[in-house]
């Protein structure tokens, strides 16, 4: 019998833009995972991981309500949130435990072709269609400005099209959606990533550790990402200028090489990505037998 209560739920957007990154993320950290027959829930095999499917703009409400115990989204949906709790009192809330590096994508104003505008005063007065009323009232409140927020629950970018909106307010990611309707960014309100929340209702110390060790995997993860392991050959008199051309990498080992004195064996890991340019100038320096390795897994 598996004991349920024991088990971290966690709360991934069902389809769009975070769903495979996050799912891909989690497999990273080493869940295996069976898939419910509905579709609506991964089952961790190895450890006590369960991934429930839902809408993104869902999350923070599942996390908040503690039933589930982990919420992967953006942080445009969590700041959203967070403002919509905090204005109808309700505390303690859900914790940002990390971001993470990818889900990358900003919220703006934007305005239709043809329409004058000249700056965030040009919104005096005007309607502007949005599903984030909180965070949009704010950046109206902090630029002293008045204008009618009509809040929508999808389909933002065709409102100033059907004669329901002056402007819009609205996430963009590649800017293909607003080029499709004809629109321009004007104005960025919000840099968003992925991210993770965490209930605020105490879990038990088991999950607790369990989480603990779920956010030091995914530090892992990401650092390994960039990272790169080096090897090469340096004259003993050249070292100091080798070590200065490797990228982001901290104390590098030092070996003797059998049967020789002038030249040592240097192995680093770099935390930034390893490009020719850089081998090339290592070979200048006098390095040889260089060799660039993937990083697998990273414990800091
Ligand atoms: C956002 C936004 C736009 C689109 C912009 O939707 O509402 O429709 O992405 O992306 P683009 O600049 O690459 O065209 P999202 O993926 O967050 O879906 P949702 O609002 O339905 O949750
Ligand atoms: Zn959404």
């Amino acid at each position: 019998m598996i004991d349920k209560s024991s088990r971290v739920k966690v709360a991934v957007q069902k389809s769009g833009r975070l769903t495979e990154n996050s799912l891909d993320l989690l497999v990273r950290c080493g869940l295996k995972y069976s898939r419910g027959k509905d579709q609506l829930m991964c089952y961790g095999e190895n450890m006590p991981f369960d991934v429930l499917f839902v809408r993104d703009d869902d999350i923070p409400d599942l996390v908040q309500q503690d039933v589930c115990d982990l919420g992967i989204v953006g942080l445009n949906v969590i700041e959203e949130k967070r403002l919509a709790f905090e204005a109808r009192g309700i505390s303690p809330l859900f914790e940002l435990l990390m971001t993470l590096d990818y889900g990358r994508c900003r919220l703006s104003i934007a305005v239709p072709e043809g329409v004058e505008y000249k700056g965030v005063t040009s919104l005096r007065g005007k309607r502007i269609a949005t599903t984030y009323p909180n965070i949009l009232a704010r950046y109206l409140r902090e630029h002293d400005v008045e204008a009618e927020i009509v809040t929508l629950s999808g389909a933002v970018e065709i409102a100033p099209r059907l004669g329901r909106a002056d402007f819009i307010c609205d996430l963009v990611s590649t800017g293909s959606t607003l080029a499709a309707n004809r629109l321009w960014e004007a104005e960025t309100i919000l840099e968003s990533q992925a991210a993770i929340i965490a209930t605020p209702v105490p879990v038990s110390p088991e999950k607790r550790e369990w989480i603990r060790r779920l956010t030091m995997r995914i530090d892992g993860v990401q650092q390994v990402k960039e990272s790169k392991y080096i090897m090469l050959h340096a004259p003993r008199a050249k070292l100091a200028e080798i070590r200065k051309l490797l990228p982001g990498s901290e104390a590098p080992t030092i070996m003797p090489l059998e049967g020789s004195t002038d030249k040592v064996a240097v192995h680093a890991v770099c935390r930034e990505n390893v490009f020719w340019e850089t081998l090339e100038s290592l070979k200048s320096a006098g390095a040889s037998a260089i060799l660039v390795l993937p990083v697998e897994k990273m414990l800091a």
